[in-house]
């Protein structure tokens, strides 16, 4: 069997822990393409097919195809494939800000309230002890994300390097589908809102660049439509199913860009760390 990347050795594990399913591999001519099916699925057709390009990272699609077929120029191409491969992953973790004072008028009045506070502290604490290696903690503009943000830092390095960033302000990102009743924004907010969060997606999610030599953490502490909307983009489920999912105040999700592209879905607005009477979502 040719040789397998670290990658593709664990999808051969884990096939083997499904346990007794028959498999099939295949191996492309030139190693491009690995496709492992279950027996039971080949007659399986997607209903929409994995964009394994959506990041526009995929080697094949950044290095020119070699003009002729001589195994120099081959050689050549093979090399520099090689080069443009991802290496690392990219964790992107997203903690949505705690509890905050609806009745304020402006964004300066909408302060955490004291459970917001604690939900904040808790996180926090949480995301101390992962003790993951962060390499950038960015905060909303939004004075609940600041807040959430500062006290959350109270528990990581100093170290830590924060932004700010305007981009992952709450917005409305996408009409939901199905519409709800209580929440229905003018459309022209949604013609505002959508560039700047689709724009803010293209900013942080993408596969780890050739360079990157280690697994990266990054912190994103921002609100709850744009984390579901970042979900569904991340996964390629229907941008509209977002408002199908709800996320705690303060809760932790956990995204993953491996570096063939792949995204795994690790937390979804986890508040397991949290005592039952500290949970809220709104
Ligand atoms: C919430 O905001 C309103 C309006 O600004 C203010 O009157 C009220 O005191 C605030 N409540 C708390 C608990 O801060």
């Amino acid at each position: 069997m040719a040789t397998l990347s670290r990658f593709q050795k664990i999808a051969l594990i884990s096939l083997g822990a499904v346990g007794g399913s028959l498999a099939y591999y295949q191996i492309g001519k030139n190693e491009k393409k690995f496709d492992v099916q279950n027996a039971w699925t080949t007659n399986y057709k997607p209903s929409v097919k994995w964009d394994r390009n959506w990041d526009h990272s995929e080697p094949q699609s950044i290095v020119k195809p070699p003009k002729t077929s001589s195994p120099e120029e081959q050689n050549t191409y093979n090399e520099k494939l090689e080069k443009a491969k991802s290496k690392a992953v990219r964790h992107v973790l997203l903690v949505r800000h705690g509890q905050y004072n609806t009745s304020g008028e402006t964004d300066l009045d909408k302060t955490l309230t004291e459970l917001g506070k604690k939900q904040a502290d808790l996180t926090g604490k949480r995301l101390a002890q992962l003790n993951l290696n962060w390499d950038h903690i960015i905060k909303s503009t939004m004075t609940r994300a600041q807040e959430t943000g500062d006290i959350i830092l109270k528990h990581l390095p100093e170290t830590v390097d924060v932004k700010h960033c305007q981009l992952i302000e709450e917005g409305a990102p996408v009409p939901p589908e199905p519409p709800v009743g209580h929440w229905r924004p003018e459309p022209r907010q949604f013609f505002q809102d959508s560039a700047r969060i689709e724009a803010a997606f293209r900013r942080y999610f993408f596969r780890a660049p050739p360079d990157q030599t280690s697994d990266s953490y990054t912190l994103l502490v921002c609100h709850a439509n744009v984390i579901r909307f970042f979900v569904c983009k991340a996964l390629q489920f229907p941008p509209e199913a977002w408002l199908r999912m709800s996320l705690n105040h303060g809760s932790i999700t956990w995204i993953s860009i491996l570096p063939n592209g792949n995204v795994v879905l690790r937390l979804l607005g986890d508040t397991g760390h949290m005592d039952p009477q500290y949970i809220s979502s709104r």
